[in-house]
């Protein structure tokens, strides 16, 4: 039996089709994806999106500098910074659900190519002034 190569998996389409948890809000158009709550936000130390959350609800972090602190989450490249404060926010604010709408595909892009020339592109997730695409 052959087995589909990873490669030959879509997994922006099939991002398209699943129900939560990648798409929190049934209310939200289709083209606008979520990271999974298992998704990395600090792609250098690993460091998952509930992780972050979870903290930020238990320990209820006055600064974000707080969540670098104990999760090393934004001591590296620097990056994800901005998405921490942005669910730092979030969960201080009392949403139900925090999340960065923003697929996971786009972030890493993003963030290598932050990493290659040092300059940040817009990510509508981390600006609230910008209108989420
Ligand atoms: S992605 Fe978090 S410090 Fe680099």
């Amino acid at each position: 039996m052959n087995t589909p190569s990873v490669n030959a998996i879509d997994t922006s389409a099939d991002r398209l089709l699943l129900q939560p948890p990648y798409r929190k809000d049934p209310a939200r158009p289709l083209t606008i994806l979520c990271m999974n709550p298992d998704d990395h936000v600090c792609l250098c130390f690993h460091v998952s999106q509930r992780k972050i959350v979870n903290y930020c609800k238990r320990e209820r972090p006055s600064h974000v500098s707080l969540i670098s602190e104990c999760l090393s989450a934004g001591t590296g490249c620097g990056w994800c910074v901005p998405f921490i404060i942005k669910l730092h926010d979030q969960v201080m604010s009392g949403a139900e659900n925090p999340d960065l709408p923003v697929s996971p595909e786009e972030y890493a892009r993003k963030r290598a190519r932050y990493r290659k020339t040092g300059e940040r592109e817009q990510v509508p997730a981390a600006d609230p002034a910008k209108p989420e695409a």
